[in-house]
């Protein structure tokens, strides 16, 4: 622990001191981006549900819903959100009262328009965004899973520059496939190094996932030197689309379905990476060069 405190204080010595002064990194919550190259390919799902089962494991988690135009978190787990991130930029709300309480440990922020905003804060408003976001766990070690527009889009690169992970949900469609290739491409491109886990969904048997998953990352490797990690699969169920018609999550309607027994296996492989990455001190790296991005 001590080495990786002092590793940090080199870091911040090399780049801008003021940051760590300001930014109390223990209460930092775990920022989790999800995103997708192409549109309905199952993220929205897969953020509610994930959380839900992070939650049931004990894990406090957030869910920012940043898909700007299109955000739906809310109509997935059957809530009603009056207000939004963007008023608390605005001023006009604080955090706290845009809240939105789900079960399970697990509390919702209706993004709003807001994150079209970020590009346009000054330091200090970042400043401030940035130490309200520090403020919302309860525990210190919340997780903030943040669902994003799917494409590539100015408000994506801003997410992506708060995220120290990235979940890139995909489905076996070669459509999909390219789609998220050059999602991959954009970070590499934009030096965005988060940590990179593959989510396959709507596949016929985990065999179909892990072999997408195994092309994809071969082709990461030859052209992109980058190296991303297999969260899992899930395979197509039609418990899914029953939940989204009742606006009930399929973790808590089917709790038994395939899909639910899938994002159970990947909520618990999210937490061991997360027990790695804090152990090996990647995770306070991560949280410096996205600190550094938030304020560049
Ligand atoms: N594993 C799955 N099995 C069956 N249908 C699914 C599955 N995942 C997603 N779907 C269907 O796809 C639709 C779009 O999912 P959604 O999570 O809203 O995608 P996105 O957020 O990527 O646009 C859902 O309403 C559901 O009907
Ligand atoms: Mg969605």
């Amino acid at each position: 622990m001590a080495d990786q405190a002092e590793r940090l204080r080199a870091l911040a010595r090399t780049k801008e001191d003021c940051l760590l002064q300001k930014v109390n990194t223990a209460g930092f919550p775990r920022v989790i981006a999800v995103v997708s190259g192409k549109g309905g390919v199952g993220k929205t799902n897969l953020v509610v549900n994930l959380a839900l089962s992070l939650g049931q494991l004990g894990e406090e988690t957030i869910v920012l819903d940043a898909d700007v135009g299109l955000a739906n978190v809310d109509i997935l787990m059957g809530l009603s959100a009056p207000a939004s991130l963007a008023d608390v930029l605005q001023g006009r709300m604080e955090l706290k009262e845009v809240i939105l309480r789900a079960p399970s440990n697990v509390a919702v922020i209706p993004g709003g328009s807001a994150l079209s905003e970020v590009f346009s804060l000054d330091n200090q408003q970042k400043e401030q965004l940035l130490a309200r976001l520090t403020a919302l766990g309860e525990k210190k070690d919340a997780l903030l899973l943040v669902d994003c527009p799917a494409g590539i889009s100015r408000n994506l690169l801003a997410l992506l520059g708060l995220a120290g992970e990235v979940i890139l949900v995909t489905t076996p469609e070669p459509t999909a496939l390219a789609d998220a290739y050059s999602m991959l491409k954009l970070m590499q491109r934009r030096r965005l190094f988060p940590k990179i886990y593959l989510v396959v969904n709507l596949v016929s048997s985990s065999g179909e996932g892990e072999r997408v998953f195994m092309r994809l990352r071969e082709t990461c490797r030859s052209f992109l030197n980058i190296e991303p990690a297999f969260l899992g699969s899930i395979g197509y169920d039609y418990a899914v689309r029953k939940a989204v018609l009742k606006r009930t999550p399929f973790l808590i309607h089917f709790p038994q379905c395939g899909a639910a027994q899938d994002i159970q296996r990947m909520a618990r492989r999210l937490i061991g990476a997360g027990a790695v990455l804090s152990f090996s001190g990647e995770m306070e790296e991560n949280l410096l060069k996205r600190l550094l991005a938030l304020w560049s």
